[in-house]
């Protein structure tokens, strides 16, 4: 008899599938990590949050991390159809299958949960990340950001920067190892959070990378091909071409820039720390020491009065750095929290927020524009900050 079960055996992950209907994927550990089933795709990521993504109507998708009671239902009907599939092929499946069913076993919807208290003994809650680097292995080399009053952003307002020193760093890293266990053979690169770990002094930095190059292997053909950060353009401006050498030297690959705007007053509207100027010569020092850099614009910022501006300067800004094919342009379309002072600054400025429609049409602007000006092969991708989980 056929199943119409499909059983997906890699090295660090197994995948079980039937029909392509259902297809729910484990960690190392045994540990749910994505699935698919009526429609909808589900992420979960270390901290336990599971995200459903799911298209609405044509054009409109849902991303939403769901509420404790909607998770459990989600994990327990997931777990239990998992259990029903390998239960069917579990006499024909090969013997190295058996071991990860047995670890699969091993984990109920109590047993997941009480990973989010875990999760919160590691690590400072991890608010966002590059949508390339969403599998990397975060290592909170700081926490928090050292400005934390872009009018916009609220990712990090709930707690005070703080740059580990090595000791405490390698006891990080330690009780990570410890947490992610055999989860860890995902994790293909590793991010320095938090949103600018390279604001620490070059002395300290030296140190807490070799801690990190103890702690793992680096390199092309290691697991870890590479560490990458975030860099607010105020930190920027403080690094040497000799320290970003340095840096390259070290294993540091992609660095990712928050410009958001190219125009002046819509970045001094947002209060960014430093200035458009400084940001291009920053990538330009970046890529001339032989690292990559991720440039981040915000589809919207400034409303409706600066929109053409914003558009034409951002461009602007993007045409005079040398972006290349190991480069990435990223859109991310703003999102308003309640708790921000981003609305009555655009006020302040005489400007009204876009509407969704004008967003569209910008982000739709940006994108051929971006195309249109990076250096050949430079990727344009979209950033939608309520996709991401950890
Ligand atoms: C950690 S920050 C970037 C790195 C660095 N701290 C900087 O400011 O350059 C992450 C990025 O998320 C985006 N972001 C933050 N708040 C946002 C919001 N409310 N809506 C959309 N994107 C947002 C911004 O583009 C921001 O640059
Ligand atoms: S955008 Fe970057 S620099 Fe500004 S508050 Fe957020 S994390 Fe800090």
């Amino acid at each position: 008899m056929t199943t119409g079960i499909t059983l997906n055996l890699q090295r660090h992950h197994l995948t079980i599938a039937e029909n392509m209907r259902t297809i729910i994927s484990f960690d190392g550990e045994g540990r749910l990590i994505v699935a698919f089933r009526h429609g909808a795709n589900y992420v979960r990521g270390l901290s336990g949050e599971v995200l459903r993504k799911r298209a609405l109507a044509p054009g409109q998708k849902e991303r939403q991390k769901l509420a404790d009671a909607e998770r459990c239902a989600v994990l327990a009907e997931l777990l239990a159809e998992a259990a029903r599939m390998i239960e069917q092929i579990e006499t024909t499946a090969p013997p190295a299958a058996r071991d990860w069913f047995e670890r699969i076993r091993r984990w109920d919807v109590e047993r997941l949960e009480a990973e989010r208290e875990r999760f919160r003994t590691v690590y400072k809650p991890i608010s966002i990340l590059p949508p390339d680097q969403y599998r990397a292995l975060v290592l909170q080399a700081t926490e928090g950001c050292s400005w934390n009053r872009c009018h916009f952003c609220t990712f990090y307002r709930d707690r005070p920067f703080r740059i580990h020193s090595p000791a405490s760093f390698r006891e990080h890293i330690q009780r990570v190892k410890e947490f992610v266990g055999a989860g860890l053979g995902l994790r293909m690169a590793i991010f320095l959070g938090d949103a600018n770990a390279l604001i620490i002094p070059q002395p300290r930095l030296r140190e807490l990378l070799q801690v990190v190059h103890e702690e793992f292997t680096i390199g092309p053909d290691a697991d870890f091909k590479g560490m990458y950060a975030f860099l607010d353009i105020f930190g920027a401006e403080r690094k040497t071409l000799a320290e970003y050498r340095e840096l390259a030297a070290a294993g540091v690959r992609r660095i990712y820039l928050g410009l958001e705007s190219g125009d002046e007053t819509v970045f001094r509207l947002l209060n960014k720390p430093g200035s458009p100027a400084e940001a291009i010569d920053a990538v330009r020092t970046i890529k001339a020491a032989g690292i990559a850099v991720g440039v981040i614009l915000l589809v919207g910022a400034g409303g409706e009065r600066f929109a053409a501006g914003h558009v034409q300067h951002s461009l602007a800004a993007l045409a005079a750095m040398p972006l290349g094919p190991d480069d990435i342009v990223y859109l991310s379309p703003l999102i308003v929290s309640s708790d921000s002072p981003y609305l009555a600054q655009l006020q302040a400025y005489g400007s009204t927020p876009l509407t969704e429609p004008a967003i569209t049409r910008q982000l739709a602007e940006l994108k051929h524009g971006a195309r249109t000006v990076t250096g050949p092969g430079a990727k344009v991708v979209i950033y939608h900050i309520e996709e991401f989980v950890y």
